[in-house]
């Protein structure tokens, strides 16, 4: 462990770096931190991880990467993997050596700068808050695949898709958010409780589709394997990469857990090797079933794969229950990373105050809740699925960047700050990390990167308008 020191002088660039000492002592993390209670452990940590990668991606854009790559997107789902582990290495370095809320934020401000930082920040708000909104999109289709199963019949599509899918507004969506917001408001203990029955659920419906589908496997679908060839598994890849999105959230508790430095490495590794285990299980299973066409042409394909294996709609209908609910926990774990990351940026004087105010009564930032929610219903309501799923993938991409290149400049720069763990193979993972990150963010397509562009360029106006001259660090003069 770090031993707590005073805040070092400013920084001999100049530039505008936090010590990571003083991070620590501010989020008091051997103590309780800023009003928020220690209540999560090493159990609910993984199901919290789970709860917010496991979602959208795998239920409703598994259709997507299977028209990509074909029976290789197994392949796909590995190779996004690989990625995620590189990166998830560099978080747990991180996440040991300064367990504070913020995630790739506060690591980047101890590392990178205040100005890369608050763009990480900036982009945050794409990997979780848009997030929020592509996932809250996707929950919405599988609502109506449950009222199909319960009731044949579904809601309009004017109320239940945006303009963009053919509708109006998304009414679905919004009221998942709301419900999120709902119980992050009344507390991390009830809602971390809710968050660990969900993730223990949506394994368990995953698992069941796994065992159902497989009675059917017929080792002919799987051929060609290779189908769209290399391209394809690259291109899945990108596609695969938002199913990953969120392991990084459990980063985002440091100061709501017990023992962090302990439990958020081995929380981040073992969620990843579940993850990836359920992914390339539920890939086969419905492919090696129905063939790669059929899976390719259905959104909603598992709950079909499981309507044709059963010939019955029971089975289609408990999978759309449980991506119901597996979606919901998602977009409740994504929210509640959002909103620590904006409560740390707040703290630090980028954003406005109103962000870090912890509410006594509930030991939860309830108007920062709040705000997040109203905020994110608004393309929920109203974009399509593509265009948020995309804008998430590559600004999750760019954060990761960031976090590895944070931990080649934290051990340079203070190696004197360790954690529990260390990236092996040092530097070459966090260096592949950058590179495959790179790589998939490369394969987003440009439209993505335009609108990236202009997204960063706004973060950029903010940062010089408002951040640059309300920042805590500098009135501090802990730097000019
Ligand atoms: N990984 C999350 C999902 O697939 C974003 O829903």
């Amino acid at each position: 462990m770090s031993p707590l020191r005073p805040p070092s002088p400013p920084h001999p660039s100049g530039r505008r770096i936090k010590n990571p000492h003083q991070l620590i002592a501010e989020s008091g993390a051997d103590l309780e931190g800023h009003g928020l209670k220690r209540t999560m452990g090493l159990f609910q940590l993984v199901c919290f991880g789970v709860g917010a990668v496991v979602g959208t991606g795998i239920f409703v854009g598994l259709s997507d990467s299977v028209a990509e790559a074909g029976p290789a997107v197994v392949l796909s789902f590995v190779l996004a993997a690989i990625t995620c582990i590189f990166t998830a290495f560099s978080f747990a370095e991180l996440g040991s050596a300064i367990p504070v809320s913020g995630s790739s934020y506060s690591f980047a401000y101890a590392t990178l700068g205040e100005r890369v930082a608050f763009l990480v920040g900036w982009c945050l708000l794409l990997e979780y808050g848009v997030s929020v909104s592509a996932v809250a999109v996707g929950w919405s289709q599988y609502v109506n695949e449950l009222l199909d199963s319960l009731f044949g019949a579904q809601l309009p599509a004017a109320l239940s898709a945006g303009p963009g899918d053919g509708g109006v507004i998304n009414l679905p969506a919004v009221l998942v958010v709301m419900m999120a917001a709902t119980l992050l408001a009344r507390g991390v203990r009830e809602s971390a409780g809710a968050t660990a029955a969900m993730a223990v659920l949506k394994i368990t419906i995953l698992v069941l589709f796994c065992v159902i589908a497989f009675t059917a496997f017929e080792h002919g679908n799987l051929t060609p394997f290779f189908a769209q060839g290399a391209g394809g598994v690259t291109a899945g890849a990108s596609l695969a990469f938002f199913s990953y999105i969120g392991f990084d959230a459990i980063t985002t508790a440091g100061e709501e857990v017990r023992n962090p430095r302990r439990n958020i490495p081995i929380a981040i590794m073992v969620c990843i090797g579940l993850v990836t285990l359920l992914y390339c299980a539920v890939a086969l299973a419905a492919i090696g079933a129905l063939g790669p066409k059929a899976v390719a042409d259905r959104p909603a394909a598992l709950s079909i794969v499981v309507d044709q294996v059963t010939d019955s709609t029971v089975g289609g209908g408990i999978i759309a229950f449980g991506a119901v609910v597996a979606i919901a926990s998602v977009v409740l774990a994504v929210m509640y990373g959002q909103t620590r990351i904006l409560m740390s940026m707040s703290r630090d004087g980028l954003i406005p105050r109103i962000f870090e105010r912890v509410s006594p009564r509930t030991s939860t930032p309830v108007a920062n809740t709040w705000i997040v929610a109203v905020v994110f219903a608004v393309p929920a309501a109203f974009s399509s699925l593509d265009v948020v799923v995309n804008l998430t993938t590559i600004g999750a991409l760019a954060t990761m960047v960031a976090v590895n290149l944070a931990v080649i400049v934290l051990r340079r720069r203070n190696p004197e700050v360790k954690g529990s763990f260390r990236v092996p193979l040092y530097p070459l993972s966090p260096l592949l990390g950058v590179a495959f990150c790179l790589y998939l963010m490369y394969g987003t397509g440009w439209a993505t990167w335009v609108q990236f562009a202009v997204f960063l360029g706004v973060g950029s106006a903010v940062y010089a308008f408002y951040g640059r001259s309300r920042s805590r660090l500098a009135g501090a003069g802990a730097a000019r």
